[in-house]
């Protein structure tokens, strides 16, 4: 059992983030008895029960006196209306912790309780091999100990940033939230573009694939700045200056990227109340 963590957790939601966020809980050690899963589809979770975890279709499942001191919401935020009323039950008893893109902190003191301790986070699907990053922050009432606890509940699939000023979570999904489909769309136009050139599928998708891993694992491991690792590729007069002449024009990625991540903050806005 993990030292640090001994809290009871009620996980409402086990599908892709919640099922990251849970074995990343688990290879970590942190308590499976204490934990708690409401999953409609809990077919295909069979495999958190031999750590001690138990699987309930529905809230009204659970032990009556039941008492979570953190309940983590991983559900789509378009469900989040129907679902958060039921919880309610645990105000002024659990802390709360949602992932859900675009619900503020005020939406949950609205639906549960301005009293209750409501943190705010938004991980990624990295977090499916333990290379998530999460940004999260925190009402007034988040005492040390919650704030603790949840950092840990989160460093369990990568790293944890925490962030005072909440206006920046929308800015957050868009980068990082969002992020894991902007690399892989570059990774499928790479391959795509590669099969245009004659490339076979198999050489194309292994090309691209390894080169955007292999780029990201000489961006985590270098100290240096990102400009000179793309300069360090670029000769004068060469291939890649050719390509980035294009990618780094007028209407080329900086412009077409600022242009999805101010979209994804409008969702992630227009997703709140
Ligand atoms: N995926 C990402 O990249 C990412 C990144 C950061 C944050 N998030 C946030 O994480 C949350 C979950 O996203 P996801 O991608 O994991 O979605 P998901 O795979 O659809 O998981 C949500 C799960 O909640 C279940 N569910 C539905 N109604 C429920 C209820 N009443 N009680 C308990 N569980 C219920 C769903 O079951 P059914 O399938 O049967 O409806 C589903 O298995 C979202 O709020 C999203 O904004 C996602």
């Amino acid at each position: 059992m993990n030292k640090q963590i001994k809290s009871k957790i009620l996980l409402v939601g086990c599908g892709k983030m919640g099922s990251a966020l849970l074995s990343g809980w688990l290879d970590q050690k942190i308590g499976g008895p204490n934990i708690c899963v409401i999953e409609p589809q809990k077919s295909n979770l069979d495999t958190f029960l031999s750590h001690g975890v138990t699987l309930y279709n529905k809230l009204d499942d659970l032990e009556l006196h039941y008492e979570p001191d953190l309940v983590l919401f991983a559900v789509k935020p378009q469900m989040m209306d129907e679902i958060i009323p039921a919880y309610k039950c645990f105000s002024g008893k659990s802390a709360f912790i949602s992932i859900a893109a675009g619900k503020s902190i005020t939406y949950f003191e609205t639906k549960l309780g301005k009293h209750n301790a409501i943190i705010r986070a938004m991980p990624n699907t990295p977090a499916a091999v333990r290379r998530g990053i999460t940004v999260a922050c925190g009402n007034i009432s988040v005492r040390k100990q919650v704030q603790e606890t949840c950092i840990a509940l989160l460093t369990a699939v990568g790293e944890v940033r925490w962030l005072d000023d909440e206006n920046l979570i929308d800015a957050v999904t868009a980068i990082s939230g969002s992020g894991p489909a902007y690399v892989f769309l570059l990774t499928e136009t790479m391959l795509l573009a590669g099969m245009e050139a004659g490339l076979d599928r198999k050489l194309a998708t292994e090309l691209a694939v390894k080169t955007v891993a292999g780029s990201g694992e000489v961006l985590r491991q270098s100290s240096e700045n990102i400009s000179i690792l793309r300069e360090n590729v670029t000769s004068p007069g060469g291939t890649t200056e050719a390509a980035l002449s294009v990618l780094m024009g007028k209407n080329g990625m900086q412009k077409l990227i600022s242009k999805a991540v101010n979209k994804a903050i409008k969702r992630s806005k227009a997703l709140d109340g």
